[in-house]
């Protein structure tokens, strides 16, 4: 796997494009957050709900152009999962809203700062304006080369899993591929995610430690790093800090040695 180096002290990394202001060390290409935390937060402050989910889209802004500026390839956000369903239609509705409200306000400014937008999971099931706004999201910037911004939106990572291997499936039953072609590399292309650069670093706020069926084929050797910040609080201050654990980490990828640490 390529990791990108970068030092703030080589000249030549910074002729080349690179960013004066990311952290030392080994850089993510791509890097996946669960936003957790906006209830907490607005509880915490004796506020409704809404307002956390509010302020969460105003820190999701804050990260995209921290994650432009660090020079980072792609960023996932987890911004629905296929379970967040089982919550109280007000605040589904009061989601989707915001969801509509940040396409409408960013999407220009998005494509004006060539970010490329990916929808990963299954989409709105009934809401035909979202689906044709996630649509037109993703045509508008289709061509753009900086960030790629993937928003995983009534995403399930085993339905996501299921969906890849039913739409190999056909191909077997059609005749066009042999059970013995179906491959990770095969399985891993027929992701939501293909095309993404490997998952390098998993970020949860919130302080609680788990994936609740996010990017679970993705992860397998992706860096996890689990933070005590809530969601509407994270800045680039503490994004900087999940990079510099990340440059500390070692990874081995099974064998024995570091790649991309030599
Ligand atoms: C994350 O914040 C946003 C979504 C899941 C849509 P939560 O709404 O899960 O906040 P907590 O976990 O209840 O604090
Ligand atoms: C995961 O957070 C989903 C998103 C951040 C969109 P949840 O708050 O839904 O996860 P659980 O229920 O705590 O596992
Ligand atoms: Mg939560």
């Amino acid at each position: 796997m390529k990791i990108a180096k970068f030092d703030v002290s080589d000249d030549a990394q910074i002729e080349a494009g690179r960013p004066a202001a990311a952290p030392g060390g080994p850089m993510p290409r791509h890097v996946a957050i669960i936003m957790d935390g906006n209830g907490r937060w607005a509880t915490s402050h004796g506020l409704p709900r809404f307002e956390g989910h509010r302020r969460g889209v105003e820190a999701v802004r804050r990260t995209i152009a921290a994650a432009i500026e660090f020079g980072i390839e792609a960023l996932t956000v987890f911004s629905f999962s296929s379970e967040n369903w089982t919550r109280p239609e007000g605040e589904v509705d009061e989601l989707m809203g915001l969801l509509k409200l940040f396409i409408r306000r960013d999407l220009q400014d998005l494509h004006t700062r060539n970010v490329r937008v990916r929808i990963l999971g299954e989409g709105h099931p009934r809401d035909g304006e979202i689906q044709a706004m996630l649509r037109e999201a993703e045509i508008l910037t289709a061509g753009n080369t900086g960030l790629t911004l993937a928003v995983a939106f009534n995403y399930g990572s085993q339905n996501e899993i299921a969906r890849a291997a039913r739409a190999l499936a056909r191909e077997v039953a059609a005749g066009r591929l042999s059970p013995e072609e179906i491959t990770p590399e095969r399985l891993a292309g027929s992701l939501d995610t293909q095309g993404l650069p490997p998952l390098d670093l998993l970020i949860r706020t919130s302080g609680e430690q788990r994936l609740s069926n996010f990017l679970l084929w993705q992860a397998a050797y992706a860096e996890l790093v689990f933070l005590p910040v809530l969601w509407p609080d994270f800045d680039r201050a503490w994004f900087e800090q999940a990079l510099k654990e990340f440059a500390g980490r070692e990874r081995r990828f099974g064998g024995l040695d570091a790649p991309g640490r030599s």
